[in-house]
C-alpha cells in the first residue's frame, strides 16, 4: 500500500493548548498572538500542522471547553483578527491549522442556555439541553443515576429565582457544561453552520471533542451500580458513549468538510471499547482521524505496544483509514512520568518518541514533550483549577499538572512564557531552567534536538515508506520493525543492553552512542533509527 493523498495521512499534528503556550499581552494566559509569534519556532521544530485548543469566548469553568459563543474569540486569547492573523502566517510557514469544536455541551454562559434557564418546561427553549423532571417525592432526586467524569452527580437541578426548585439538566462533565440535546434538528443546524463560519476562515480542519458522547440513548437509564464512567475508560459501554446515532453526524459534517477546497480533516476525540470500535468512525465518508488512546494508556511493554500497534493498524486498514498515535494531551499526565521515575521516565519518553514517529500513519504532539517535560505533581492546592478538583471533594488534583506554562527561554521563570513581570496562571517550576527551548536548542544531545532531527527524517521516510510495517525477529522485550527501503526502528524496552542481528547505519539514537560496530547494542530503553 502506498501512502495517501491527502496530507493528514502522514502528518506529524503539534497539539498548542492555548492558554499555556505563549503570553503576549502580559495577563498571564497564553493567547493567539503568542502562538502566531512562536510559530516559526514550530516550523523549525519540522511539524506539518498545530491543532488549537478552544480560544472561544467562555467562563474557562473548564480550561475553554465550555463555550459560550462558538463564532467569537475570548478577550483573553485575543480577537478574531488576531486569529485570521495567526492562519495567515501558519499558511506562509507551510502549517496547517486544526481547531476544536465543542459539540456535546455549551457552557451554561451561552445564549441558549440562558434562555432555557429562562423559559419553562416543555418550551422549545429548552428542549437544546437535557432537562428532566427529577425522581422521588417532590422530584428531589436526579432522573437518574449518571455520574459526571469530573466527579459527583450528572445532574444539576434548577431553581427559580425564588428558590423554588423545578427541572435538572444533564451535564456529563462540569455543571457549567450543560449537555446538548443532538435530537433536536435545531442543534445539527447550528453545529453546521459553526463548522462553516471556521472553515470560511480558512481552517484546515477540526478535533472534534468527546466525538463519541452527543448521542444518548433517550430512555436515559441507569448504569449498572458500581460501573466506571471515566472518560478515559472505555473498557465498558455505557448509555451516553459511542451511540450508533453518533455517525449520522459525522456523515453530514463529512459532506460540509468536503465541500470545502483543500482536505479538511475532522479528527476525534473517542474513547470508546477498543480500536475496532474507534474505527468505525472513520468509515468512508465520516470523520478522518481518531486519538489512538489504547496506545497513549499502553504501559512500557514490547508485548502490550505490540499488540496496540497490531490491532490499530488492522482495524483502521479494514476501513481504509490512517492511524494516528500519541503519547500526551491536556487530558492525562505527561508520559515522561507515566513511563518512570527521575531518569527513567525521560528515557523511555525519548524512545518512545523514536518508536511513535517511526510508526506509519500521522502523530500527534503534546506542546512541551519535544521538551522531555515532565508532570508538575506539586501544584499547590491554591492554583489547582481543573474543576476536577473541586467537584471530586478535592481528592483527584485533575489535570493541571500537564498545562503548565511552556518554558522558552531565559533564566528565571516564567522563562519567557509571557513578560518578566507577569505572573502566569500555574506556576513554571525553577527547574525548568534546562529545559527552556534556547536552553536546549543549543544542546545537540537534547530531547528537542532529538524530536527535531527524528522529524526531518521522518519527512524523508513518509515519503517513500509504505503506509505498514514489517515486524522483524527480535530478541524478547524488543521491537524492530522495517517500513521498507532498508529503514528499521528498533527499541529495547528490557532491562538489559541486547545484541540485536542486524548491520546497518545508524539515522538516530534516543540517547548519545558511541562507536557503532556491528552486532549493534541496544543500552536498555533506548531505541534506534537504522538504515540497513
Ligand atoms: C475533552 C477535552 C477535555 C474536556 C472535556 C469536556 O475530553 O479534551 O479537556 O474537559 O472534553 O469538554
Amino acid at each position: 500500500m502506498q501512502p495517501k493523498s491527502e496530507w493528514w495521512h502522514s502528518a506529524v499534528i503539534y497539539q498548542v493548548y492555548v492558554r499555556s503556550f505563549a503570553d503576549s499581552d502580559g495577563d498571564g494566559e497564553g493567547d493567539l498572538t503568542g502562538v502566531r509569534r512562536r510559530l516559526p519556532e514550530l516550523a523549525a521544530l519540522g511539524v506539518d500542522a498545530v491543532w488549537l485548543t478552544p480560544f472561544y469566548v467562555s467562563p474557562l469553568a473548564d480550561g475553554g471547553y465550555d463555550v459560550a459563543d462558538y463564532r467569537d474569540v475570548d478577550p483573553r486569547f485575543g480577537t478574531l483578527a488576531d486569529f485570521d492573523s495567526l492562519i495567515a502566517s501558519a499558511h506562509d510557514l507551510g502549517l496547517r491549522v486544526i481547531i476544536d469544536v465543542v459539540p456535546n455541551h455549551t457552557s451554561s454562559a451561552h445564549r441558549w442556555f440562558r434562555a432555557a434557564v429562562e423559559s419553562e418546561p416543555g418550551n422549545p427553549e429548552r428542549a437544546r439541553y437535557i432537562f428532566r423532571p427529577g425522581k422521588g417525592p417532590g422530584g428531589d432526586e436526579p432522573p437518574n443515576n449518571w455520574q459526571s467524569i469530573f466527579g459527583g452527580p450528572a445532574w444539576t437541578r434548577l431553581k427559580r429565582p425564588d428558590g423554588t426548585p423545578e427541572e435538572w439538566y444533564l451535564h456529563l462533565f462540569d455543571a457549567e457544561q450543560p449537555d446538548l440535546d443532538w435530537s433536536n434538528p435545531e442543534v445539527h443546524e447550528e453545529f453546521e453552520d459553526v463548522l462553516r463560519f471556521w472553515l470560511d476562515r480558512g481552517v484546515d480542519g477540526f478535533r472534534v471533542d468527546v466525538a463519541h458522547g452527543l448521542v444518548k440513548d433517550p430512555a436515559l437509564p441507569d448504569i449498572a451500580p458500581g460501573q466506571r464512567a471515566d472518560l478515559l475508560d472505555g473498557s465498558t459501554r455505557l448509555p451516553y458513549f459511542d451511540q450508533d446515532g453518533v455517525h449520522d453526524i459525522y456523515r453530514r459534517w463529512n459532506a460540509i468538510a468536503a465541500s470545502y477546497p483543500g482536505d479538511r480533516a475532522l479528527v476525534a476525540e473517542a474513547w470508546v471499547e477498543d480500536a475496532q470500535r474507534v474505527a468505525r468512525y472513520l468509515r468512508p465518508g465520516e470523520l478522518h482521524q481518531a486519538f489512538n488512546f489504547e496506545y497513549l494508556v499502553a504501559p512500557w511493554d514490547a508485548a502490550a505496544l505490540r499488540g496496540v500497534i497490531d490491532r490499530s493498524l488492522a482495524a483502521n486498514g479494514d476501513v481504509g483509514a490512517t492511524t494516528t498515535w500519541v503519547l500526551s494531551n491536556h487530558d492525562v499526565p505527561r508520559h515522561v512520568t507515566r513511563f518512570g521515575d527521575g531518569g527513567t521516565g525521560l528515557r523511555r519518553a525519548r524512545a518512545a518518541a523514536l518508536l511513535t514517529l517511526a510508526l506509519p500513519g500521522s502523530a500527534y504532539l503534546y506542546q512541551g514533550e519535544e521538551l522531555g517535560l515532565p508532570e508538575v505533581t506539586d501544584l499547590p492546592e491554591e492554583a489547582l483549577q481543573d474543576p476536577t478538583w473541586e467537584r471530586s471533594g478535592r481528592t483527584r488534583r485533575g489535570r493541571d499538572g500537564c498545562r503548565v506554562p511552556l518554558p522558552w527561554e531565559g533564566e528565571e521563570p516564567p522563562f519567557g512564557f509571557g513578560p518578566a513581570d507577569a505572573e502566569p496562571w500555574l506556576p513554571v517550576p525553577e527547574e525548568w531552567r534546562s529545559l527552556t527551548r534556547a536552553a536546549q536548542r543549543a544542546d545537540p544531545d537534547s530531547t528537542l534536538s532529538l524530536y527535531t532531527a527524528a522529524l526531518r527524517l521522518r519527512r524523508g521516510l513518509h515519503n517513500t515508506a509504505p503506509s505498514s510495517l514489517t515486524w522483524l525477529e527480535a530478541p524478547s522485550d524488543v521491537l524492530i520493525f522495517g517500513r521498507g527501503a532498508g529503514f528499521v526502528c528498533a527499541v529495547n524496552l528490557s532491562e538489559q543492553a541486547v545484541e540485536i542481528p542486524l548491520h546497518g547505519e545508524v539515522l538516530l539514537s534516543s540517547e548519545p552512542r558511541s562507536g557503532d560496530r556491528a552486532p549493534l547494542s541496544l543500552p536498555p530503553d533506548t531505541a534506534v533509527w537504522l538504515r540497513v
